[in-house]
């Protein structure tokens, strides 16, 4: 295993569409544990493949429960409204209100490539939707609602 570059806003590579994943094999799986290390690295909930410079449709995530491996990932159903902060390992330091689905359920592949469906609420639906959003190169800020702010600062005002 070994930490990936992550890619800041501005990179082109952030706004391109990522293909699916048409056979799993060691490449992709050595970087599937690269893109877990390098997310746990940057204290991130989530890292698309992108982020790391790689045009693949493959993401991680772990909220809290352990890591979550979507390869493919397809929403299904989305349902309910959430407002509430939301950063991106590739807008270090910053973060933004975002209105998402409160619940969604998505189909993908894990690393075997057997596929199964999750469910998610609260920060893993938001986790799940901005994760897929990389993928077909979208980022938070096009929906964010007011300006960027620094989350340090968010933090102290708490
Ligand atoms: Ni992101």
């Amino acid at each position: 295993m070994a930490l990936r570059e992550i890619r800041i806003q501005g990179d082109e590579v952030l706004t391109k569409v990522c293909r699916p994943v048409k056979e799993m094999n060691d490449r992709t799986l050595e970087l599937i544990d690269d893109m877990i290390e390098t997310m746990y690295d940057a204290d991130g909930v989530g890292l698309a493949a992108p982020q790391v410079g790689v045009l693949k449709r493959i993401a991680v995530i772990d909220v809290g429960d352990g890591p979550i491996v979507l390869v493919n990932p397809e929403i299904l159903e989305t349902s309910g409204e959430q407002t509430g902060q939301e950063g991106c390992l590739s807008i270090p330091g910053k973060a933004g209100d975002v209105t998402r689905p409160n619940y969604v359920k998505v189909k993908a592949y894990d690393e075997e490539m057997n596929e199964y469906i999750i469910e998610g609420e609260e920060l893993l639906a938001r986790a799940l939707v901005h994760e897929i959003e990389h993928l077909d190169g979208h980022m938070y800020t096009e929906k964010v609602e007011g300006p960027l702010y620094d989350v340090k600062y968010a933090d102290e005002e708490e």
